[in-house]
């Protein structure tokens, strides 16, 4: 049943109600005039539209403690992608002792599971949530409606707080830690000094990506990326592009901001530790901040606070009789198999052809896109996929993310001076914009809600989009329309 797997992801996702949030998003006009029209009512792929009324409930998802056959897999891996992790004595342990959020689902929830970040940041309230303690502070830049963010510090501090520009740092700072919580015993350490780095301008944020159709962008072949990186060469807006790398195997990654990631299975397993502190299969070791690990780790009342040993997320050798105990883990794979094969069968986003501002004004939108040069870097489509033995529907197909995932330099107003493989201070992935349309935050940090105000950012010293940009803004009004219209579309 291979060959259907993917076609009946439309049905079970459309049994969840995952609101996309009465967003009453004011729009914003441009000196220009032209508007973005907010955020695209209704769901990803056919489920039913958000109300200002529906709560936001996780969907029930029925999960086969065996599954067998990919749409079992997908279902069990959703499953375990909603599910909030605890530190010790829960059916879900290993949280901490350092994290950002305790579910995968948190984070990627707009506008479903496996999204980007929702309009009611869910990392503002792990107070009231009972997520951590009082012990913790919401840092300032996590705000009730604001953007869902990891932080990171570019460099390393001296010690009256000022950025050491000669040690550069930009691993994740978590923020929140379990001190305090009755089920992590006396682990007790500080959050990082965020306020500190605030007032250096020591600091950046990430937001989360989508991954709805990621299954795709991991199966696309290096030559068929080159051969697109070959075909666009030739452009005439000053745009280059180059791709970020594997240091071991030497092949080209693409997953994250900076395309810093092989695989969806090495994401799920750092993001799993990075994101939640669980260790795993892939990434075995508690994480320290970047400070801590410089001077000798973590304390060890912070380590194994779960009590099973590590890593703490682990393939059961016998069903039934795993390291916890519970009904839920009691399944061979570890939880970063059934993450990846979730991500990997999740559908890409379905555009709309007439919302917002009907058929004529998208497709004007669409080529205006080419003609001015933004598809130099988002690409439309990519065409194909490898063949795929996982499901016949993830070989040969088009990958239409609108992006080359290509690095490109992108100027002075964008760049967060982290390096990240071969991906410098100012290099970006083209950020793919299929599913544009129901996004609520834009760019790396979550800077801004509107569409305008993104392209606009895409020009400064130092940018490969300076030169379109220029073309963007010397379009009339109504072609500025359309091709926002066509990027809500998405
Ligand atoms: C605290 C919020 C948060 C949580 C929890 C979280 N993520 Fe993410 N996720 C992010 C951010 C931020 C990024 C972008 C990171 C970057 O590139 O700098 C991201 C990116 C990703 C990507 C890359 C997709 C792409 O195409 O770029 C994958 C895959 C992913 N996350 C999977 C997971 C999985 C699996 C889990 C649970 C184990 C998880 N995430 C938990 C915030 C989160
Ligand atoms: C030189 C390559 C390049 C060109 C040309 C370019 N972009 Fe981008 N675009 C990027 C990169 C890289 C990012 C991610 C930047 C970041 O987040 O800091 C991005 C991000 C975006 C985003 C935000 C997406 C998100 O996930 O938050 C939008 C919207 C966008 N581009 C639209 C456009 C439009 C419209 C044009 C043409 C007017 C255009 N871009 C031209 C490379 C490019």
């Amino acid at each position: 049943m291979k060959t259907t797997a993917l076609c009946m992801r439309g049905v079970i996702l459309a049994a969840l109600v995952f609101p996309a949030i009465a967003l009453s998003q004011t729009p914003t006009p441009t000196s220009s005039g032209a508007v973005d029209p907010g955020v695209r009512p209704g769901a990803i792929n056919g489920q039913p539209a958000a109300t200002p009324t529906s709560p936001l409930p996780l969907p029930s998802v029925s999960q086969n403690l065996h599954p067998v056959g990919a749409l079992e897999f997908f279902e069990n891996g959703l499953g375990r992608f909603m599910d909030e992790e605890v530190v010790s004595g829960g059916t879900n342990n290993g949280l901490g002792p350092r994290f950002n959020f305790n579910s995968c689902s948190g984070c990627h929830s707009q506008p479903t599971i496996g999204g980007t970040g929702p309009a009611n940041n869910p990392q503002f309230q792990v107070i009231a949530n009972n997520i951590v303690t009082s012990s913790n502070t919401i840092p300032t830049f996590i705000t009730a409606h604001g953007p869902t963010r990891e932080a990171r510090f570019p460099f390393f501090a001296n010690s009256d707080g000022t950025p050491n520009t000669s040690a550069p740092n930009g691993g994740v700072e978590d923020l929140f830690t379990v001190t305090g919580r009755a089920d992590a015993g006396s682990c007790s350490i500080q959050q990082p000094n965020f306020a500190q780095a605030q007032e250096n301008g020591n600091i950046i944020f990430r937001i989360p990506t989508p991954v709805f159709g990621a299954g795709l962008v991991e199966n696309i072949d290096d030559s068929t990326l080159l051969a697109n990186h070959r075909a666009q060469a030739s452009n005439n807006f000053g745009i280059s592009g180059s791709f970020n790398h594997n240091g071991n195997d030497g092949t080209i990654t693409r997953f994250g901001w900076k395309a810093q990631n092989k695989s969806l299975l090495i994401f799920a397993g750092e993001a799993y530790n990075v994101e939640m502190g669980i260790t795993n299969e892939l990434f075995g070791q508690e994480r320290p901040t970047p400070e801590e690990e410089q001077a000798g780790g973590l304390p060890a009342n912070c380590l194994n606070l779960s009590g099973n040993g590590y890593p703490e997320d682990a393939t059961n050798f016998v069903v039934g009789a795993n390291s916890d105990q519970s009904a839920q883990n009691a399944q061979v794979p570890p939880d970063t198999d059934l993450f990846a094969e979730f991500m990997r069968l999740l559908a890409p986003p379905t555009p709309s052809t007439t919302t917002p501002g009907g058929a004529s004004s998208i497709s004007d939108g669409k080529s205006l896109f080419t003609s001015i040069g933004c598809s130099s870097c988002h690409t439309p489509t990519i065409n194909s996929t490898q063949p795929s033995n996982v499901t016949a529907s993830l070989g040969n197909a088009p990958v239409n993310a609108f992006s080359d995932i290509e690095l490109h330099h992108m100027g002075t107003r964008l760049a967060d001076n982290v390096s990240q493989g071969g991906a410098g201070g100012d290099q970006f992935r083209s950020a793919p914009l299929w599913g544009l349309g129901q996004r609520i935050f834009f760019l790396h940090d979550g800077r801004t809600t509107n569409l305008l105000a993104a392209i606009a950012a895409h020009k400064s010293s130092g940018s490969e989009a300076s030169q379109v940009v220029q073309n963007f803004n010397l379009l009339s009004n109504q072609q500025q329309q359309d091709l926002v219209n066509f990027l809500r579309s998405l």
